[in-house]
């Protein structure tokens, strides 16, 4: 029997990005986008702008979403949206839209926790990228997150290590801030540190229990470790910059890793996928890639677009909840924490 077209609109904007996207049953047809390039120049991401950018910025993302995918609102089956965690000023805006375009459709609304899209972002039907089977291991590394979680079916996973501070894309970006470097820095660091020596500077890394992580530490050790060189040596960061960039992202790298073998030695779990903006990091792609020959594991990268945040994978929890029959009621309000 055919399986029935059934078309989600995905609405994403819990942070500075505008998405909307388009997905027919598990494919996407349009991942569209809007960044805020307003914050770059206040080296971070400010609510109150981001909050103001999504409302210049859904309607026409939205629009052009369904335009690209070629199909009119009215053939939309249900608006799937991030109800949270984020930040509330953001996740209202496309919280309000969604449910205002689901009531005028009057089609279902289905709510999406922003944390599961970015692992179940890995079962959208793409060419060339394989789908994890369960259990696996999800790692989330980004701006804003970094968790590991076990993950045992779509809707049946546990958060068992994450950040208490500082998320590992922040530990990029505060990092570069302190060597002078456009924000963000996670792309510059990986560049440079191609070119360096990633031995060349010992960093000290956090002593953490469990699997959580820790990140601010080693801001602060970087920040006294470059203002007592520069004391020395006023040229210190032009000197060194490539080498103190592989020193960084080596001992980034290797928090991250540590605490991923041990989360796989402790499930016994070898299938291990990540997302956010961070996997798009060539050192630890480099270093999964290695721990499937070393340990024996299956190794899962999205596609970039699904990666950093998207409405793609917004669409394909819509999906999956879609046809679970799991919708929102129409009172639902956005919340900036949440748990699954
Ligand atoms: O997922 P994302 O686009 O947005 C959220 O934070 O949710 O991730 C952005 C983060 C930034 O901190 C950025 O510096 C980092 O991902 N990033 C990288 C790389 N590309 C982006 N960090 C290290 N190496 C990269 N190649
Ligand atoms: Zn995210």
């Amino acid at each position: 029997m055919k399986q029935k077209d059934i078309y989600i609109l995905g609405i994403e904007s819990s942070c500075d990005d505008t998405a909307a996207a388009v997905l027919h049953n598990g494919k996407i047809l349009s991942n569209v986008v809007a960044n805020q390039a307003i914050h770059a120049q206040y080296g971070g991401v400010v609510p109150e702008l981001a909050s103001r950018a999504h409302q210049q910025n859904i309607v026409p993302v939205v629009h052009q979403a369904l335009a690209q995918a070629n199909i009119d609102k009215k053939e939309l089956s249900a608006i799937a949206f991030t109800r949270g965690p984020g930040l509330m000023g953001s996740l209202l805006v496309g919280t309000s839209f969604s449910k205002s375009l689901a009531i005028g459709l009057n089609i279902p609304l289905i709510d999406v926790d922003h944390m599961q899209a970015h692992i179940l972002a890995h079962f959208i039907d793409e060419e060339g990228f394989e789908k994890p089977d369960f259990p696996f291991l999800a790692m989330t590394i980004s701006g804003g997150h970094t968790q590991i979680v076990s993950v045992d079916d779509y809707f049946k996973m546990e958060v068992i290590g994450e950040t208490l501070d500082d998320a590992v894309g922040e530990a990029f970006d505060k990092s570069g801030k302190i060597l002078g470097l456009d924000y963000p820095a996670g792309p510059v660091i990986d560049r440079l540190a191609k070119q360096g020596n990633p031995e060349a500077f010992k960093f000290s890394k956090p002593k953490v229990d469990g699997l959580n992580f820790s990140f601010s530490g080693l801001k602060t050790g970087i920040l006294y470790f470059i203002q007592k060189e520069v004391k020395n040596n006023p040229n210190f960061i032009e000197e060194n910059l490539e080498d103190i960039c592989a020193s960084i992202q080596f001992t980034i790298i290797n928090i991250l890793m540590d605490k991923l073998k041990k989360a796989s030695k402790e499930t016994g779990i070898k299938q291990i996928a990540i997302g956010g903006g961070v996997s798009a990091n060539s050192g630890i792609r480099q270093s999964l890639k290695d721990a499937e020959a070393i340990h024996g594991w299956k190794t899962f990268i999205p596609k970039f677009e699904y990666t950093t945040d998207n409405a793609g994978m917004i669409a394909i929890v819509g999906y999956l909840k879609f046809l679970a029959g799991s919708f929102a009621d129409e009172r639902i309000t956005a919340k900036a924490r949440t748990h699954f």
